[in-house]
């Protein structure tokens, strides 16, 4: 059973700035909706109903988030207004939130270290909120196609997707045997490799399960790129013991870490989701 999802929010959004400047980049709204909220709703609809966040300086506004708002839901009760609170309201009756600190940004194995106080010994999802993952009505959400495949092998899975080979050194990239479609074993993996050293144009992007053995893996990890502690090397250590698969999920992503993904899914959600259904 998965129960938990992690959520690493502890970045400082750079790119956003001056926008991200006292206000955590998870919480810049894609339509009328956060991107922290997209990824929650996500890991409910997978049967994650227990929410972790690690979060930084200056991230209260996500907690206050999923919390209750006294003074609004006062204000606003019983009148026209209130339907505006209604999606948020039903996150926060179906899921329970903690936040741990992640003192010093050392990276996102490190964050996800960090987590372990929140996770304990259990598999759990892993959500990067600034990767927005989008699916047809009634389809499953990539969060839920993740756990499928958790469920029938009992081992970590991370989301891959094929990018342009120039694109590749944004990504962590995988060398993997295709054991069905879609699903891979995977066999080696690199962080923001240069596109001559890529051993494939296969990307993981922000949705992991991850299998507890992470936690020790992750404990003996070094600083590698950038002088952070990656996940990616972390996960070719389960790798090398065959514990990692890769799983091209069905749907769309739209990386909201940069400005051009983030207009592109305002562009999209707004076109063909709120527009249709407002709420
Ligand atoms: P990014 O590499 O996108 O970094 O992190 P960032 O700091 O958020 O954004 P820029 O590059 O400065 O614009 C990927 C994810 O990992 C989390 C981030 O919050 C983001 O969701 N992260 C990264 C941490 O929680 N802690 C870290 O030390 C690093």
């Amino acid at each position: 059973m998965i129960r938990k999802c992690l959520f690493p929010v502890a970045g400082y959004g750079t790119r956003f700035l001056p926008a991200t400047k006292a206000m955590p980049k998870e919480m810049l709204p894609v339509v009328n909706k956060p991107l922290v909220q997209y990824g929650v709703e996500e890991a409910i609809s997978a049967g994650l109903n227990q929410i972790g966040f690690v979060t930084g300086r200056g991230k209260r506004a996500i907690n206050d988030h999923f919390d209750v708002s006294y003074e609004l839901e006062h204000q606003i009760a019983g009148s026209e207004k209130e339907k505006y609170l209604s999606c948020v309201r039903e996150v926060i009756q179906n899921a329970t939130f903690s936040s741990t600190r992640q003192p010093e940004m050392k990276g996102l194995g490190h964050a996800i270290l960090v987590g372990e106080l929140l996770i304990g010994y259990e598999p759990f999802g892993v959500i990067l909120a600034d990767d927005l993952c989008l699916v047809e009505e009634g389809e499953d959400s990539v969060m839920t196609q993740l756990v499928k495949i958790y469920r029938r092998f009992g081992k970590s899975v991370v989301a891959i997707t094929e990018v342009p080979r120039e694109d590749v050194s944004k990504f962590g990239v995988i060398a993997a045997e295709e054991i069905e479609p879609g699903i891979y074993t995977v066999s080696d993996m690199v962080e923001k490799p240069s596109p001559e050293d890529a051993p494939s144009n296969l990307a993981i992007i922000g949705r992991y399960v991850l299998t507890p053995d992470i936690f020790e893996a992750l404990r003996h990890t070094e600083p590698g790129k950038n002088g952070e502690i990656q996940i990616t090397d972390a996960l070719l250590k389960l790798a090398r013991k065959g514990r990692v698969l890769a799983y091209k999920f069905r749907g769309l992503r739209f990386d909201c870490g940069s400005i051009e993904g983030y207009v592109a899914a305002t562009n999209y959600v707004y076109q063909n989701i709120y527009s249709k259904n407002p709420k």
